[in-house]
């Protein structure tokens, strides 16, 4: 039996709520003919898919990444706005594409206020210019009498977009990307950018070109750019077809999260850096299966399994026992390519990553909490890694790793608390205690249907679905001290109210004691 010990005076800090951000490129089936598709009978006048719109406003996106990703090296943005039918055609050198610009500036914020998001935009530092950045700011923002800011008005916008969140440049270290150059040629531009970006509205916020949180980059970058980015930006990528390897992977975040806040500390010491600088996490998912040239033309259509979700809730796990350090999170992407939704001409479906990620945007709460996990633990092999096919991390030197992982977090008054478990043994059922230590709570655990508005039906997952589960259980304090679950393979549980968790609890386990599931 694993025991689950959370304190709940010890508070590692506030959950920032833009970890449950999103991503979207034009990259295949992503933008058009994913959220956008004129057209389609399932379209609203706007273009947006309204069934894709159902779907999506459940994962409460607090904030959403345009346009990349790769695409944003080679796009100018002048392209996209005006009247649709007069934007040019372009050749996509990223995806080997070709862009109609059908969907630009002025559709990305509409889908953004759609959604209740904060519009986060990257600007082209391969093939653009720092004018052009400037006046893509200018267009968004501004508020004076300037073409920039009257070709927005003209386009029918007269109040400006107040774009906070602006990138500069992606993977600009990347030898795939249009422009890439190093370490210290990025940071001469991104100074330069930055700048006159800064200058046109100094109330946005500025996110560094990072690597993995722990390279020369991402060392070089930060030491470049500390006095004039809030945020350092990190991409990672895991999965291989090894179960264990894939659900342990997310711990390469974590280890990198850890690297660049040492780095972000050094910096801000040595440089008597004042503001914050947070990490943005803008690009994270599980993909290893669809890296193939044919693949990456095809818009990287992968298909996911139960493993995979589990997978993308250690991630949220790891961000959560984070929060100091990681206040902005992308999932990459969020409609078709590498995606938790997925669309055909009559319908939309939901990948099994859709659900982890929803039950978490909908259920963790402001404060996250120390958990310790004691149990079972699983001790992967250097071996076992280098067998594995996909993307190998090596993570095997930070195990054993415990089975269980999980997060807590509860509310600022501290009378409501949610526990995320996630069992990661592949085959089993795991038993275990939560130990509420000296609160006096009436936890009551814990098992119950997910009330998911949107009813969809299944992808076929490529490979059998492990018997494991992921297990989110909200538990609210005022009386006893503990509370024992037992998790059941391939359910993912959440209780809203203490009176639904008592009932789960007891169809759980029929004849158990309150308080027991
Ligand atoms: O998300 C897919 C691609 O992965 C993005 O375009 C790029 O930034 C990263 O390499």
């Amino acid at each position: 039996m694993a025991r689950i010990g959370i304190d709940l005076e010890r508070r590692i800090g506030t959950v920032d709520r833009r970890i449950f951000g999103q991503f979207i490129e034009h990259l295949g089936r992503c933008i058009y003919g994913g959220i956008y598709d004129e057209g389609s009978p399932l379209a609203d006048a706007r273009g947006f898919r309204t069934d894709v719109l159902d779907a999506v406003r459940p994962l409460r996106i607090p904030i959403l990444r345009w346009p990349g990703g790769n695409f944003v090296s080679g796009y100018h943005w002048l392209d996209g706005v005006g009247p649709r039918d007069k934007r040019p055609r372009r050749s996509e050198l990223a995806w080997y594409a070709e862009e109609s610009n059908r969907f630009g500036t002025d559709e990305f914020i509409e889908y953004c206020r759609a959604i209740e998001a904060e519009p986060y935009i990257c600007v082209n530092m391969g093939s653009g210019t720092m004018d052009e950045a400037q006046a893509w700011v200018e267009y968004c923002n501004g508020t004076g009498n300037t073409s920039w800011a009257n070709l927005r008005r003209a386009n029918g916008h007269a109040e400006p977009y107040r774009v906070r969140y602006w990138g500069l440049g992606n993977d600009m270290y990347g030898g795939w990307q249009i422009g890439n150059m190093n370490a210290h040629d990025y940071v001469k531009k991104a100074r330069a950018f930055a700048m006159v970006m800064k200058r046109t509205d100094p109330t946005i916020q500025l996110v560094g070109c990072g690597q993995n949180g722990w390279s020369e980059w991402d060392e070089i970058v930060l030491g470049g750019l500390a006095e004039l980015v809030d945020f350092h930006s990190i991409h990672l990528y895991t999965g291989t077809r090894d179960h264990y390897t894939t659900v342990f992977s997310s711990h390469q975040a974590e280890r990198a999260i850890r690297i660049c806040a040492a780095l972000i500390e050094r910096v801000r010491k040595l440089q008597g850096i004042t503001h914050p600088i947070h990490i943005a996490f803008d690009e994270w998912n599980v993909w290893y299966r669809t890296r193939s040239h044919e693949d990456r033309v095809g818009g990287l259509e992968e298909r996911y399994d139960l493993t995979d979700a589990l997978a993308i809730a250690s991630y949220l796990n790891g961000f959560i026992r984070h929060c100091r350090e990681v206040r902005i999170a992308n999932f990459a992407q969020l409609v078709n390519a590498i995606a938790p939704i997925f669309t055909d001409a009559k319908r939309v479906s939901l990948q099994t990553i859709y659900h982890p990620l929803r039950l978490y945007a909908e259920h963790m709460q402001a404060v996250a909490l120390d958990v310790h996990v004691a149990g079972e633990a699983y001790d992967l092999s250097p071996a076992q890694e280098a067998a594995s096919v996909g993307r190998i991390h090596h993570v095997s030197d930070l195990g054993p790793f415990q089975l269980l992982d999980a997060a807590a977090t509860c509310d600022e008054a501290g009378r409501r608390l949610t526990l995320a478990i996630v069992n990661r043994e592949r085959d089993r059922d795991l038993a275990a205690t939560v130990d509420l230590g000296s609160a006096t709570a009436g936890a009551r655990p814990t098992s119950g249907r997910s009330t998911d508005p949107t009813s969809r039906r299944r992808i076929p997952s490529r490979r059998p679905t492990p018997s494991t589960s992921a297990r989110a259980a909200s538990i609210s304090a005022g009386h006893a001290s503990t509370t024992r679950s037992r998790l059941t393979p391939s359910r993912c549980c959440i209780c809203r109210s203490p009176a639904d968790a008592a009932s789960a609890a007891q169809r759980a386990r029929p004849g158990a004691p309150a308080g027991t599931a």
